[in-house]
């Protein structure tokens, strides 16, 4: 890999370390989710990145892909499972990362089941490794503790500009025989939950993308389209980014744009049997044989 495409990788994970920890440090009963996320984002800012994905702010039984409405009113409750899944952009080279707090209360082994999860996976993950190794691993340590993986969420590779791209690491043994790469960049992120282990779509969009470069109808449409396409290009962005940037107007031209199929919607995903979801996650670049956690 190029010395400077690296760096940039590196660069990008470290934003994303700090980004998670200054907003860990930030949560407590009482802190609004809106005030979360824009901390986050003046985080990001600050350290020279760009958000790689909307702030994943996800509680109790939603898993991921909640970000803040622009009028969220949600305030943290004490004993709310708060997912942080954040990501840093340089330049399209990504980082992935998340921890979960439960605000105003100490660990548990809802937290450490995770946790201890991602760590067994990172001395498994290495260049070339047998992906289902991982996989394995994951569910051992996650059922050890009477808890279920979530099935259909899992690591994944990332590529410049592209979030999710190439492989698929499941948190459940499938007897694959797929291999991780050898070079470039991957994301590991068990779930754990006290439900079944399995997500499904719940009414809620605030994540969009875009999908295809088809014309909109309408001139504001247009304008919209172009600013995502500059300034997004194949990233997940908010719908509250938008209509911060465009006005309350932009809502409804977001939905023509979802419904003309110029733009995707990630649904908020919810565990089925509304279990309690926890969730951690890290960045891992190889490179020459080696692997190096960029979020660590
Ligand atoms: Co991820």
């Amino acid at each position: 890999m190029d010395k400077e495409e690296k760096k940039k990788w590196l660069d990008a994970g470290k934003v994303g370390k700090e980004v998670r920890e200054y907003a860990v440090s930030l949560v407590k009963p009482g802190l609004s989710l809106l005030d979360l996320a824009r901390e986050i984002e003046k985080k990001t800012a600050s350290l020279g990145a760009k958000p790689a994905f909307p702030p994943n702010l996800s509680i109790n039984q939603i898993a991921a892909h909640y970000t803040p409405k622009y009028n969220d009113q949600t305030i943290l409750q004490k004993g709310d499972v708060l997912k942080i899944d954040v990501g840093a952009s340089i330049d399209g080279f990504l980082s992935d990362t998340a921890a979960t707090v439960v605000a105003g209360e100490g660990d548990s082994d809802l937290l450490k089941a995770p946790r201890e999860a991602l760590e067994e996976a990172i001395k498994i993950a290495t260049p070339g490794a047998r992906i289902d190794d991982i996989s394995r691993a994951i569910e051992n340590k996650i059922r050890s503790y009477n808890l279920s993986p979530i099935v259909n969420l899992g690591g994944h590779g990332i590529s410049r500009y592209e979030v999710h791209e190439g492989e698929f690491i499941a948190n459940v043994t499938t007897n694959s025989s797929k291999l991780l790469r050898r070079e470039g960049v991957i994301a590991i992120e068990p779930f754990a939950t006290s439900g079944g282990g399995y997500v499904v779509d719940s009414p809620e969009v605030q994540i969009l993308m875009l999908e295809s470069g088809r014309q909109p109808r309408s001139s504001l449409g247009r304008q919209i389209l172009e600013h995502i396409s500059s300034e997004y290009k194949r990233l997940p962005f908010s719908k509250r980014w938008i209509i911060e940037k465009f006005g309350q107007i932009a809502e409804l031209e977001l939905r023509n744009l979802i419904r003309e199929g110029i733009l995707y919607e990630f649904n908020a995903l919810k565990e089925k049997d509304n279990g309690l979801v926890s969730q951690f996650e890290h960045t891992i670049l190889f490179d020459e044989g080696k692997a190096i956690v960029t979020t660590l």
